[in-house]
């Protein structure tokens, strides 16, 4: 794997992050499983899905299930607290042509602040800027994706950030196919990763960046539905997701943390 030296974070969490890279390599052909950029996570429900929801956060620290009906949320949860593992709930969002269609809105309605240049990270981009977006990301709360995967050497995908006059990175916003081609969800797209530096808030970049990815999933990588999971309690991430087309799908994002390994970490907010 090149570029296998970008993890991010304290020593544990990148033995964390390695390990999941690890997995992932393993399971891509297996449909029961999707890989969101940072951790293997259960593609959709399953009857055994407790005991490998609990073995993925054994390896991983964490792990996710998508798709899950919310009715039925609270009942596993606490088969998984049971377990001892700590869990959250994440509204699950998902759109469609929506999607595209509000994002090629956006950027005929809008534009980006004129200091600002938008890149794709790539095998070009220099390990110091992968770096310092990483950075960035982690300081908004949004924990980062390792440097191969951003680079676009894992699953499909772009990962676009936003750079000031300064060549500072003020913003990014990632989308990368996430299921394995056999899955009955191999079209949805997982999208967001999305961070904005807090002086550079309200200008509309990261939505912008957003727009972009879509565009971008749909005309190159045949994504025709984009998920993302978010806290009820991040009310600016939930107005823009909205806003550029994801909507409340009736399932939620089911996420459990081992505290021994993960200690007080999320993996978005
Ligand atoms: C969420 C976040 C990325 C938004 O970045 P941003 O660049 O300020 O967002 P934008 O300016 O592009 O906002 C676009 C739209 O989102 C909504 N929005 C953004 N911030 C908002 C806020 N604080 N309150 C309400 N709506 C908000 C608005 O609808 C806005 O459009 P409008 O200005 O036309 O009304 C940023 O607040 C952030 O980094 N938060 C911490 C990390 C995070 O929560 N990431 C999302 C993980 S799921």
């Amino acid at each position: 794997m090149k570029f296998d030296d970008e993890y991010f974070g304290d020593p544990e969490r990148i033995a964390l992050a390695k390990r999941s890279a690890s997995l992932w390599k393993l399971l891509k052909e297996d449909s029961r499983f999707a890989f969101q950029g940072r951790i293997v996570v259960l593609s959709e429900p399953s009857d055994d899905m407790v005991e490998i929801m609990v073995d993925l956060a054994k390896l991983q620290g964490g792990s996710v299930c998508n798709y899950f009906p919310e009715q039925d949320a609270e009942r596993t949860m606490s088969e998984l607290e049971d377990r001892g593992l700590r869990v959250v709930e994440h509204v699950h969002l998902r759109g469609d042509q929506t999607c595209l269609d509000a994002s090629h809105a956006a950027l005929a309605t809008y534009a980006l602040p004129e200091d600002i240049s938008v890149i794709a990270i790539d095998e070009t981009t220099s390990s110091e800027l992968v770096g310092e977006v990483a950075e960035m990301s982690e300081s908004c709360g949004v924990m980062p994706a390792p440097g191969w995967v951003m680079r676009g050497n894992g699953p499909a995908g772009i990962f676009l950030v936003a750079k000031n006059a300064l060549g500072e990175p003020v913003a990014c916003a990632g989308s990368f196919m996430c299921h394995p081609k056999g899955s009955s969800r191999a079209t949805d797209a997982f999208w967001g990763m999305l961070a904005t530096r807090p002086d550079r808030r309200g200008q509309r970049i990261a939505f912008l960046l957003g727009a972009k990815a879509i565009i971008h999933m749909w005309d190159a990588h045949n994504a025709r539905g984009f998920i993302t999971g978010v806290s009820a309690q991040n009310p600016s991430s939930m107005a823009l997701c909205k806003k550029i087309g994801l909507s409340e799908t009736g399932w939620c994002y089911i996420s459990c943390i081992d505290e021994t390994l993960f200690a007080s970490a999320s993996i978005t907010k």
